[in-house]
């Protein structure tokens, strides 16, 4: 209500009214929204008034811009919102085995135990920055997962854009995104199939928005969309046109002929890294050598002394 008031005044007992309480509970309510960071000026006496709007991934925030698209049916009722989680990712995974269907979202303002690809944990800061997992049934062969990745890298590429066009990163195959050589963004696709045909993926995706700095480790290697534009990112904003961009690719892939190889040839234009860049590869023993591009399927080419070797799910290094 207050949001919807952003600028005048809200008595108390309209509030009460409105929601079907007392004028004790509205008070018991407001203090509860402030020690979250909401910032609500006044009192029972005069009534409420927010002053600045919470950069809170709450449902109500992103209901408006989801309308329309794969995530916006039923979205009070599958949309997911935690202040602290161990894993969105983790039960999202859990959610779809038990049935959550196509377009459930999961979002932590904070994760313990923030999950990366192998072994890696994914440091997540209390609402510095997007942890985000949502639900896909596509009907699709398990080998799409890998475009479908892929698409998820190029919607977070486009989002970033489309907020501000100064800002462009770059994609390293499969699913990371740098700026000037730093990682802000990763993703983590996990899946659940039988040999020919997808029953659930899970998309994790966590991007570094408003975080000032990171732990000693992570310094050399990580950035934010803050420390790299030096102004601070509305995360509902972002998260909104991120949801947006991710659905059209997704249904796209589904539905238009050619998507996949559309995807295929958006990811190679927008990686500096796909072709020409020595790399270390950590798979099968680890091998050297200099990327050629994407084959058919997505997965990373390089040329070896040995001849041209496929990438299929190591670890690529830059050289
Ligand atoms: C990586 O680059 O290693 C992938 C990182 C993926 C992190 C996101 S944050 C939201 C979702 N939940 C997780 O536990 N991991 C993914």
């Amino acid at each position: 209500m207050l949001m919807e008031n952003a600028t005048v005044v809200v008595s108390g007992t309209k509030i009460a009214d409105e929601i079907g309480t007392g004028r004790s509970e509205v008070w018991r309510l407001v203090q509860q929204l402030r020690t979250l960071g909401v910032e609500i000026a006044g009192h029972p006496a005069t009534g409420y008034q927010l002053k600045s709007a919470p950069d809170l991934l709450l449902p109500d925030m992103l209901a408006p811009a989801l309308k329309g698209t794969i995530f916006g049916a039923e979205v009070h009722r599958n949309y997911h919102h935690y202040y602290k989680i161990g894993s969105t990712n983790v039960a999202a995974m859990e959610s779809a085995g038990a049935g959550a269907p196509e377009g459930s979202i999961f979002v932590g303002e904070e994760q313990t135990a923030g999950r990366g690809r192998g072994a890696h944990q994914w440091e997540s800061a209390p609402s510095a920055g997007i942890y985000c997992s949502v639900v896909l049934r596509p009907a699709l062969p398990p080998s799409e997962a890998l475009v479908l990745s892929l698409a998820t890298g190029l919607a977070v590429h486009a989002a970033v854009q489309q907020i501000d066009s100064r800002v462009l990163p770059d994609l390293k195959w499969p699913n990371d995104l740098l700026i000037d050589g730093k990682k802000f963004c990763g993703i983590l696709t996990e899946m659940n199939a039988e040999p020919t045909c997808v029953r659930y993926i899970v998309v994790g995706i966590g991007i570094n928005v408003n975080q000032a700095k990171f732990p000693v480790a992570l310094q050399p290697i990580a950035t934010s969309l803050r420390l790299v534009s030096g102004t601070e990112w509305s995360r509902v904003e972002l998260c909104a046109v991120l949801l947006k961009s991710l659905d059209r690719e997704y249904r796209d892939l589904l539905e238009k002929p050619g998507a996949h190889e559309s995807i295929l040839r958006r990811f190679q234009e927008r990686s500096s890294t796909a072709r020409g860049q020595r790399v270390q590869v950590e798979e099968n023993g680890g091998f050297e050598g200099v990327t050629e591009g994407l084959d058919p399927r997505g997965f990373l080419q390089v040329r070896t002394a040995e001849g041209l070797r496929t990438v299929l799910s190591g670890t690529v290094i830059l050289k």
